[in-house]
């Protein structure tokens, strides 16, 4: 079911997934309970976390987004020439669709009229994105959802009547394990026709020195980010972290191939959570994992494509081969999608 918000170009999802402040209740209350003790990374992007994300893309140490504009500023113009004509642009996780905008120039230049459909759970960062591109963009067709990927994605593939190119940039699939990324792919897989495509974001493996002060920076922004996740539970929940008594870590397991950050305890502690009628303890030095971001090889890549029915048509890489923007093509008579 959809409703139109105050902008007629967003279709909000009315989902029938739970209130997300119980849901966050349900993980932070099952998460803290585990040994060891975990906490989603979906759980970040609060209003306060999600300015810090934006912070974390402006700094050296964080090669991703440089890297990942790089390519999108060298190779625009080619990637768009492989689309058919007049393809339908749909990009998940869009954001402020910051160097998306690269490849709708790309896009306009080639195609006059072009179709973009933007689609992020954040319905507020979606009508400053689509205010924002309508004035910029004359020639773009813009139809954004508010909701959840697969709602979206769902929505509109239904409507569509072109090809589509799905965009998922960034490298927000390095945020799954290996297996949820190539069961994601597979449900985009089962929702398009056979001239769509996918462009994918993937950062690359590289040595701990380069990865790890990507994700432990030394002016703290990433430690900031991680910390919020205890400010977001005690603001949303009642709870009484305090922050100085937790410190951030960040390591790159080299054999999974994934960044592995914590959030560390300094001393023997009991918190308690009044909304989740709860209290926690915490040993020194216990620590809560709360992400992964996976890396891949060319070969998992390759792998991963071949797992969820696709297979890679082409990539393109920055200058020192950090990053690769993937476009995944849907293989034909492949009923049967392969595990890892
Ligand atoms: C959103 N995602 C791709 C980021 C990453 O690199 O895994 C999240 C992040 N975590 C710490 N720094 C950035």
């Amino acid at each position: 079911m959809t409703e139109t918000l105050t902008s007629p170009l967003i279709i909000k999802s009315q989902d029938h997934t739970e209130n997300p402040t119980i849901a966050f209740a349900k993980d932070v209350l099952k998460g803290l309970n585990s040994t060891p003790k975990r906490l989603s990374s979906v759980y970040f992007y609060d209003e306060r976390g999600s300015q810090i994300f934006e912070e974390i893309c402006e700094l050296e140490e964080y090669y991703l987004t440089r890297k990942e504009t790089e390519i999108l500023q060298k190779s625009a113009a080619e990637i768009i020439s492989k689309l058919p004509y007049k393809t339908h642009l749909v990009e998940l996780g869009s954001g402020s669709s910051t160097k998306t905008r690269i490849l709708l120039e790309a896009a306009m230049e080639r195609f006059g009229e072009t179709q973009y459909s933007p689609i992020d759970v954040s319905a507020e960062i979606l009508t400053n994105t689509v205010n924002d591109l309508v004035k910029r963009y004359p020639e773009l067709q813009l139809e954004a959802v508010a909701g959840r990927y697969e709602f979206g994605m769902e929505y509109i593939l239904k409507h569509s009547t072109t090809s589509n190119c799905i965009m998922w940039l960034g490298s927000s699939i390095g945020n799954l394990t290996r297996v949820e990324a190539a069961q994601f792919l597979r449900e985009v897989r089962k929702n398009i026709g056979d001239d769509d495509s996918l462009l994918l974001g993937i950062d690359l493996r590289k040595g701990p020195e380069i990865l790890e002060p990507a994700y432990d920076d030394a002016s703290g922004v990433t430690a900031d980010f991680n910390l919020n996740l205890l400010d977001r539970i005690n603001t949303e929940l009642g709870g009484n972290f305090e922050r100085r008594h937790f410190h951030h870590k960040a390591v790159y397991n080299v054999e999974e191939g994934r960044i592995e950050m914590y959030l560390i305890s300094d001393l023997d502690q009991e918190i308690e959570i009044q909304n989740l009628g709860t209290s926690i303890s915490f040993k020194k030095d216990e620590m809560i994992l709360t992400e992964y971001s996976y890396k891949y090889s060319h070969a998992e890549i390759k792998a991963l494509a071949e797992a969820a029915g696709f297979f890679l048509e082409q990539q393109w890489l920055d200058d020192e081969g950090f990053f690769s923007l993937n476009c995944f093509k849907p293989q034909n008579n492949a009923p049967e999608l392969r595990a890892l």
